[in-house]
This record gives C-alpha cells, sequence and structure tokens, in this order.
C-alpha cells in the first residue's frame, strides 16, 4: 500500500546559490516510483539569499520557498536560531544542507545531528573549506571527487554516507573539474537522501551507519572511471 502524503519522511533543504542539487532531489521526488526515485515530500526550500537561482527553480517546481537573509541579523548566534525556528515551523525529518553557503553554529549542528546531511566538492576528509578543485590540481592529485555526509560540530567533518570519484586529466583547469564533479553531485545526493528516506541510512555516534552497517571512512564509493 502506498504511503499516505502525511507518512512521508519530510525534507526540507536549504540553499544559497544556484540550487542545482536542490533541483537533483526535487526530481527524484516527482519520481518517487521509479526505481531511483525518493519516497518523501520536500516541505521547502529555504534560502538566505534573496537573489539565490535556486529559489526561482523551487518555485517553478512548485515547491514551498521561504527566504530568510543572513545580512539581517546582528549575530551568527541569531540567525541560527531564526533560521532552526523556520525550519522547525515545517517539521523536517531531514535537512539537507545543497550548497548552503552560511558556517552553521554548534546550537544548529547539535539541533540536527543525524538528520542533517551536506555535500561537499572533494573526497573528504580531503580539502575540507573552498576552492577545492583549484587545491586538488595545485596538489597534483590524479583524482578528486565529491562527498555526501552528516554534518557535525566541525566544519565538512562529519561521517561520509557516499562519494562519488573522478578523474584529474592533464588538460583540466579548475571549471572543467568543477563540472565533472558537479554531474556527480546530481548522481550522489540523491542517492543519500533515498537511503536516508527509507531508514537505510543512519547516523550512530561518529559513524555514518548503511542497513545497520558501519560504512568505511570514505563512506560508499563510486567510481566514475569504472
Ligand atoms: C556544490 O558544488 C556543492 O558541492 C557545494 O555547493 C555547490 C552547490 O551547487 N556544497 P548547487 O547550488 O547545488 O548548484
Amino acid at each position: 500500500m502506498q504511503a499516505s502524503e502525511a507518512e512521508k519522511p519530510r525534507i526540507v533543504i536549504l540553499i544559497s546559490g544556484t540550487g542545482s542539487n536542490m533541483v537533483a532531489i526535487a526530481e527524484a521526488v516527482k519520481a518517487e516510483n521509479s526505481d531511483n526515485g525518493i519516497d518523501a515530500e520536500i516541505v521547502g526550500v529555504i534560502s538566505n539569499r534573496p537573489t539565490a537561482e535556486g529559489l526561482n527553480k523551487a518555485q517553478a517546481m512548485d515547491l514551498h520557498t521561504d527566504l530568510i537573509d543572513h545580512t539581517l541579523y546582528a549575530s551568527r548566534d541569531e540567525f541560527d536560531h531564526a533560521l532552526i525556528r523556520m525550519i522547525e515551523d515545517l517539521k523536517p525529518d531531514l535537512v539537507v544542507l545543497a550548497g548552503f553557503m552560511r558556517i552553521l553554529t554548534a546550537d544548529f549542528t547539535r539541533y540536527y545531528e543525524g538528520r542533517l546531511l551536506n555535500i561537499h566538492p572533494s573526497l573528504l576528509p580531503k580539502y575540507q573549506g573552498l576552492n577545492t578543485h583549484q587545491r586538488a590540481l595545485d596538489a597534483g592529485d590524479d583524482i578528486h571527487g565529491v562527498s555526501v555526509h552528516f554534518v557535525t560540530e566541525e566544519l565538512d567533518d562529519g561521517p561520509n554516507a557516499i562519494q562519488a570519484i573522478v578523474p584529474i586529466f592533464d588538460v583540466d583547469n579548475a571549471q572543467l573539474l568543477q563540472q565533472r564533479v558537479h554531474e556527480q553531485e546530481h548522481i550522489i545526493y540523491p542517492i543519500a537522501v533515498k537511503w536516508f528516506c527509507e531508514g537505510r541510512l543512519t547516523m550512530k555516534g561518529s559513524k555514518a551507519l548503511l542497513d545497520n552497517k558501519p560504512l568505511p571512512t570514505s563512506g560508499v564509493q563510486l567510481d566514475s572511471r569504472d
């Protein structure tokens, strides 16, 4: 029997920019009955930037949107508490950071621990922080990639659920590499969200578990070179 709308896991997505990962997840939710579909409901897309392109994309997909402009708050604490209140109004089971360009306070990350996912464009724990593509090139790496991880207090440091590996070619620059990584983001983020919504992906202590089995430090690895 099909779960009624009220019983579906409720997802809130936070964005700051183009929102292509939000769209990838929303498309998987729309395709809920297909093999890769996600049986869940996106109850809100929240941006901290009024100009975020992703807001228009969410509205075009008939998703509820909210704006909370961080520049109107005196401190990070005040902003994060207001953000929690806005998210709580939507009663989410899962909060998804999809290009949300704000460092979150420990109050926020603790509040949502175990139900807060992020996507970061590197093979974490390598290259936490910004400019990951250029840093991988500068280091002479021959592979790079992207990670979906649970968010903990430390920036870009929570346990990985899934990673995708991409090759680095001699002719690459940061832009080419970013495009290659972005394609993989749109594959692995919906997978991680689907696992979570099916109750298969959980966090216990400092570990991510899939089907109750602790995942390796990398999480599940997909290798786009295969
Ligand atoms: C992605 O590169 C993601 O890895 C990073 O922010 C970017 C968001 O892109 N965290 P988009 O807004 O989903 O297109």
